[in-house]
């Protein structure tokens, strides 16, 4: 049976929406956001800020385990950092190589490392030194910085580091996040290693999971953007029926509901809106409903119309 991640998306899914979209089924486990490693020695409650599920076991409310990922460049704070985290029991340690932010990387981290295979290969070796053995280590990266020459030194490296798995995004730092995703691409990384790689990329239908699976030859696979456009594609994936999302926004409209409940105790009543308007910016893309809803309160930021917005176009039970 294929495994299912929820990929890690700063700014986008925290600890609120890994709740709500893992409660749906179907994930078998998820990363959260990158702690940035650079200079200073983390408190423990950095930790539990990006990841409060470590304070539950790390695990969100419906029990999906969570790794914790690291994004930094220099492998002795890395490897403090990692064993300092791994006092918390997380579910996991990630890396992130694939980070494409000019803030992130103006300072060596993130994709930027893909130049330097040998520097990855210390980064690993140090964080997996530095945690207890049963916690998995495992690495995210993409393709390069602006080409593919050398992928597969970077997945060598990451293996000779001691990395338990693979992700691979499918696209160069400079490609962003445009479509294609290069699934072709995982197929080489896959072959060229022995640990488990895990295909990322483009994923926001079942079509699209049977077909990332068949180009990449991978059996399990990480969704981003698209776990949070539809919440219930893994139940698409494991049932293979489409099913109607039309109909299916019957489901969701007590998801969104809790979701602009909790999001307002979060987060700063002017930034509430936003937030809703981010997640529905993606649901728009398969959920009409949400397109709608979306036109009408895209230019609001008062929370009492917001919320008679959303009332009056979601289903209430
Ligand atoms: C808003 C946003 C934030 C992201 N933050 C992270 C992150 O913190 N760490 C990481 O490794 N990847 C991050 N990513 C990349 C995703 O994990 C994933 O690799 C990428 O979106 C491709 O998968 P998808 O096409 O299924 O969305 C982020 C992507 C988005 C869109």
């Amino acid at each position: 049976m294929s495994r299912i991640y929820l990929a890690p998306m700063e700014g986008l899914a925290d600890a609120l929406l890994r709740d709500l979209i893992t409660r749906t089924g179907g994930y078998d486990g998820a990363v959260c956001q990158f702690v940035r490693v650079s200079g200073t020695s983390l408190p423990s409650r950095t930790f539990r800020r990006v990841c409060p599920e470590l304070e539950h076991g790390s695990r969100t409310p419906s029990g999906t385990p969570v790794s914790v990922q690291l994004l930094g460049s220099n492998p002795e704070l890395m490897g403090e950092t990692a064993a300092r985290l791994a006092r918390l029991s997380p579910c996991g340690i990630d890396l992130n190589f694939g980070c494409p932010a000019t803030t992130v990387n103006r300072h060596g981290g993130g994709a930027m490392l893909l130049d330097d295979p040998g520097l990855l290969q210390r980064i690993a070796e140090a964080v997996r030194r530095a945690v207890p053995v049963a916690i998995p280590v495992t690495a995210k990266m993409r393709l390069g910085i602006c080409d593919t020459a050398r992928t597969l030194d970077c997945a060598a490296a990451l293996q000779a580091g001691g990395v338990a798995a693979l992700v691979v995004h499918a696209r160069t730092k400079d490609e962003g996040y445009r479509p294609p995703a290069h699934w072709e691409w995982i197929a080489r990384v896959r072959e060229a290693v022995s640990i488990p790689v895990i295909a990322n990329g483009e994923i926001w239908s079942l079509a699209d999971y049977v077909r990332c699976r068949e180009v990449s030859g991978c059996a399990d696979v990480m969704i981003g953007r698209g776990a949070v456009a539809d919440p219930f594609l893994t139940r698409r994936i494991r049932t293979g029926d489409d099913g109607d999302l039309m109909k299916d926004w019957a489901q969701l409209s007590p998801l969104l509901q809790e979701f602009w409940q909790r999001v307002q105790l979060c987060v700063m009543a002017r930034h509430a809106p936003g937030r809703l308007k981010l997640w529905l910016s993606l649901l728009q893309r398969g959920y009409p409903q949400a397109a709608a809803l979306y036109e009408r309160i895209r230019a609001c930021n008062d929370i009492g119309a917001v919320s008679s917005a959303l009332a009056a176009a979601t289903v209430l039970e």
